[in-house]
Parts: structure tokens; sequence; C-alpha cells
């Protein structure tokens, strides 16, 4: 039996990924950026193994076995080939490249964090198989496997602050992820997620972003001009630790993604008042600073990912408190997070 275990955690992107130009190797039609969150309850950890004695590949998530997607199998077989090309320069490596394999996964996201656990998994289980077939390769070059399963998960090799670059070519090989900086780069940025429903998204991000790329027009003009200026001035923003210029880049970017979801037909929602009101509760605590010192961004749901530093922790959170409390029923559930660490209020 041969065996490997290894870890990814969650990343929340500030430049959003939506549109893909080739569906089958998740090829974007943008480059993205992201924070990870990396408190240890917000990862996933996988252990590959690989034995005679299996009679065919599963996959356990959380203990329940999951049938195997078209996109795990295309992963699989990816990583079985780059296996199988050591084996046949290297007579004298373990034939393990078609043993079956028992890919085991757990998650312990708290369920109230509505968090998605695709990208994470992916990251875990391309990072698991690596090591059990000892591939040669670094983690960027691991990310083009990660993003064939999940196009977000490729962020997910990394931690701290990382790019997808969209790349150019069309067998998706210049498509991957690179880090921008690590966690102690900004130990003082923080991070919250306000839950405001915990359950799963209505319209899937594979399919929501179908529907925007072969219907929006406002998403043309987000691609080619908005997204790669963009790109350049978070990256700097990150770089520089220009909080101000970081907050304003991610708040503009979250709102163009739900734009382009609006202006898609039939229009997609992820957003809901709950959403609003914070939106709304985050930029009245920026005009009163009169600069940004929170910054609030969405993905394909309504819940929210508030950014902040460290020194401003109590002035967001009580500012958000008591905008939480003047909505009437509103259903949040508070974690505080560093892209260094998640905690419960
Ligand atoms: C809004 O990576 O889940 O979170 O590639 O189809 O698996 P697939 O989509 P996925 O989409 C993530 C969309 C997003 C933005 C982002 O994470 O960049």
């Amino acid at each position: 039996m041969f065996e490997a275990t290894a870890s990814a955690p969650v990343n929340i992107a500030t430049l959003k990924y939506w549109g893909k130009r080739d569906v089958n190797l998740n090829l974007p039609t943008n480059s993205s950026i992201s924070v990870t969150l990396a408190q240890d309850d917000l990862r996933a950890t996988t252990t590959a193994r690989a034995s005679s004695e299996f009679a065919k590949d599963e996959l356990y998530l959380n203990d329940t076995l999951e049938p195997l997607g078209k996109r795990t199998l295309q992963v699989l077989a990816e990583l079985r080939a780059l296996r199988a090309e050591i084996e046949q320069k290297d007579p004298s490596a373990p034939k393990i490249a078609d043993l079956k394999l028992q890919i085991v996964s757990v998650n312990n996201f708290p369920t109230a964090a509505g968090l998605a656990s695709s990208a994470a998994g992916f990251a875990a289980l391309v990072k698991s198989i690596s090591l059990l077939y000892k591939l040669p390769h670094n983690d960027s070059e691991l990310s083009v496997l990660a993003r064939q399963g999940s196009g977000s998960a490729c962020r997910s090799m990394f931690g701290g602050y990382v790019a997808w670059e969209m790349g150019s070519e069309t067998n998706g090989l210049d498509s991957r992820a690179v880090q921008i900086a690590d966690v102690n780069h900004w130990p003082n940025m923080k991070a919250l997620i306000l839950v405001v429903c915990a359950e799963k998204k209505d319209v899937s991000s594979t399919s929501g972003m179908q529907i925007t790329v072969e219907t929006s027009g406002l998403f043309t003009e987000r691609v080619n001009t908005l997204v790669p200026e963009l790109f350049v001035k978070m990256k700097k923003a990150i770089l520089d630790r220009d909080f101000g210029s970081f907050a304003k880049y991610t708040m503009v970017d979250s709102n163009q993604f739900h734009a382009v979801c609006l202006d898609s037909y039939p229009p997609i929602f992820y957003m809901n008042d709950v959403s609003k009101s914070a939106v709304r509760a985050i930029h009245e605590l920026n005009d009163q600073y009169k600069e940004p010192i929170a910054a609030y961004t969405f993905d394909a749901g309504p819940n929210c990912v508030v950014y902040y530093l460290e020194e401003n922790e109590e002035a967001v959170l009580s500012h958000l408190g008591q905008a939480v409390s003047n909505v009437n029923g509103f259903p949040v559930e508070k974690m505080g997070s560093t892209p260094a660490s998640t905690s419960t209020p």
C-alpha cells in the first residue's frame, strides 16, 4: 500500500473568475486574484492510497462514498499519465500508476460558514496524489491540474495572496496560479464572513458563468477593460500593503461581477436584501472614516466576506454589529478570520 496526505486552504477571490473560454479545461476569460483563509478548520485534508487490493477508484468525502464526477475522473487520468511517464523513464520506480486509488477527503468547515468545499477539495486531492506519485512538479504546475477540477481550485494550491494568470495557450498549460505574497506579507489583514445563508447556491458557478458569457453585453467590457486594469492595480495594492486601494478594487470588482450576473439573460441573483444591507453598512462606515477601512466581496451566493486591518477590528465589528441589529431579522452569523485565521465570536 502506498499512501500520502496533504491539505489545502479555502480561498476567496477579491478579483473574480467568471467566464470560461474553454469549458472542458476550465480556461477562464480573465485572470483573477484571491486571498486565502488560513484558519485550521478552513482546510480540506486528503489522504490518497494506492493498492492492488482496491477493486476500483473510490472517493470518500467526510466519510461518505461519493460518485466520481467527470472532472474528478479527468484530474485522476492526468495525474496517472504523469506517474506513468515516470515509470516508463525509470524502470526501478514502483509500478503504481495502474493501481486503483482510495481517496479520503475531510473538511470540517463550519456548516454555518456557507463555504463551498470544491476549491480546497480539488487542491488537496491533487496535492495528495502528486505526493503519492512523487511527481516532480511545483505547485504552479500542479495548479494546472487542480484547475481542471474546479477553476478556483488552482488558487488553493497556495496560501496568502494568489493570482490565477489566465494564460493564452489552447492546451491551458499557462493558465495557472502563482503566489503574489505569502500570508506573513500583510500580517494585520483580517477577514470576517457574514453568513447570510448557509444553504447551497441556486445557480451553480459553472452554469451561471456560461449564461453570462452567452448573454451579457456588459461582460465583454468587464473582461476586456476593467479586469485587466484591476489585475495590475490590485496586485500592486497587495504588494504595497495599500489597504485603501485594495479595499476599493475589491468592492468595485464584487459589484461589477454581480452586475454582469444581473445583466445575464435570464438574470442571476446571488445577493439578497441582507447582502445589500451589509454593502450599505460598509460604505456608511467607510464614509465616516473618509477612507475605506473595510471591504466587502460576495461570491456566487449571498454571504459577505469582509476584509479589514486588525487595528480597525473594533470599529468594523461594532459598526457591522449595529447595522446587523438595525436590519429586521438579519439572520447573520459572524465569523472572524485573518487570511491567516477565522473564529466565531
Ligand atoms: C464567483 O471555480 O466554482 O467564486 O470552474 O465551474 O468549478 P468552476 O467554477 P468555480 O467558480 C468560482 C466563481 C467565484 C469567483 C472566484 O472564485 O474567482
